[in-house]
């Protein structure tokens, strides 16, 4: 009696658990698929770092008991926080090794494996740390749905619903007032949000940093929407258009837009508004899905991966293929053909 006790109170494995990078909506589902999945299906201890890569330097961890997984599912933000620590980045404290520290941690903590959560940033620290000799498996989270390697990442979807929802709100005032609404939209250096949610919103102009734009076919466009008697337009631009500008994305290119059309123009930077609240109920399934098999790959033994979406297919891909690089959106994605299609503005000839 006593001996099958001692077996069933043993813990299989340890494993470590930490969001790092920007924030989006889905990780607490997927800390809830990863932690449930692990402590129920393969009684395996879960512990919870506190603020990305600062938790596994710091050793500021807590255990993550299978109570306290419940009732995050539909909770924005990350239940361990989260920064934009980069422990293989050669700052401040020179005297400090923190790929060492976080080797030091990982021991003497006996983890058998760490799950990052986080974008591309995060995948190449996650790479960083396999080199090391750690176990570790990332999953692709943001709403810029950059992540190389993988179709789709959680985020995303909530951030469309969230930048669709505005848009649908910008046209109503800018009808009243016949006004030129310009609307910045977060991507990084990605136009996929943009893309997506300008499609989406009924854009008339959308610009995104993949497509070099022509401002001057821009105003050309809206004067001769204006000529129509369209009463107003709709112009959804990435904040990653104008990188090498002082002034935001929007700011540039209303200014811009009233310089060479006259025509009234107002500007709204859609900013963290995109990233906060309840996930979606598409990131929320992706978002379990991504965490549980994650813990089925840790079951195997089966370290060093990404966890991705590709098609309808959860699977996976070794951390080392997916490095540094970044998934921009192709200049012949059918979106963008179809746009073009509709007659609406991309900033480039048809
Ligand atoms: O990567 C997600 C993202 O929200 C980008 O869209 C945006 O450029 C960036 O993070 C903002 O970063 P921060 O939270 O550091 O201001």
């Amino acid at each position: 009696m006593c001996k099958f006790k001692c077996i069933m109170d043993k813990k299989n494995k340890r494993i470590g658990i930490l969001t790092a990078g920007g924030d989006c909506p889905g990780l607490n589902a997927a800390i809830r698929g990863v932690g449930k999945t692990a402590i129920v299906k393969y009684n395996m201890e879960v512990i919870g770092f506190s603020s990305g890569f600062l938790g596994l330097i710091n050793k500021d961890y807590f255990t993550l008991e299978e109570k306290m997984l419940s009732g995050i599912l539909t909770l924005g933000g990350t239940i361990l926080g989260t920064s934009r620590e980069k422990p293989f980045k050669k700052t401040g404290h020179l005297s400090i090794n923190k790929p060492k520290l976080i080797k030091e941690h990982y021991h003497q903590l006996g983890l058998d494996c760490i799950v990052c959560i986080g974008g591309n940033g995060t995948q190449k620290t996650a790479a960083g740390l396999v080199e090391e000799g750690l176990n570790v498996i990332g999953l692709p989270k943001t709403i810029d749905n950059d992540v190389w390697g993988t179709d789709e990442t959680f985020g995303f979807d909530s951030a469309l619903w969230i930048a669709t929802d505005a848009i649908d709100r910008l046209h109503s005032t800018a009808n009243s007032h016949k006004r030129i609404m310009v609307i910045e939209v977060m991507g990084h250096n990605a136009g996929w949000l943009t893309l997506y949610a300008g499609m989406a919103g009924g854009g008339d102009v959308i610009l995104i940093p993949e497509l070099d734009y022509d401002m001057e076919m821009v105003n050309k466009y809206l004067l001769n929407r204006a000529k129509k008697k369209k009463p107003y337009s709709i112009v959804v631009i990435a904040e990653g258009i104008n990188k090498h500008k002082r002034d935001s994305a929007a700011s540039y290119i209303s200014s811009q837009i009233e310089k060479g059309t006259g025509i009234e123009t107002r500007k709204t930077i859609l900013g963290y508004i995109q990233r906060g609240g309840s996930p979606s109920p598409y990131d929320r399934l992706l978002a379990t899905s991504f965490g549980s098999h994650a813990v089925e790959l840790i079951a195997k033994g089966d370290y060093g991966k990404m966890v991705i979406k590709k098609g309808d297919h959860i699977s996976d891909i070794p951390l080392s293929e997916v490095g540094a690089k970044v998934r921009l959106v192709p200049v012949d994605h059918p979106l963008i053909e179809r746009a073009l299609g509709l007659d609406i503005c991309m900033g480039i000839k048809k």
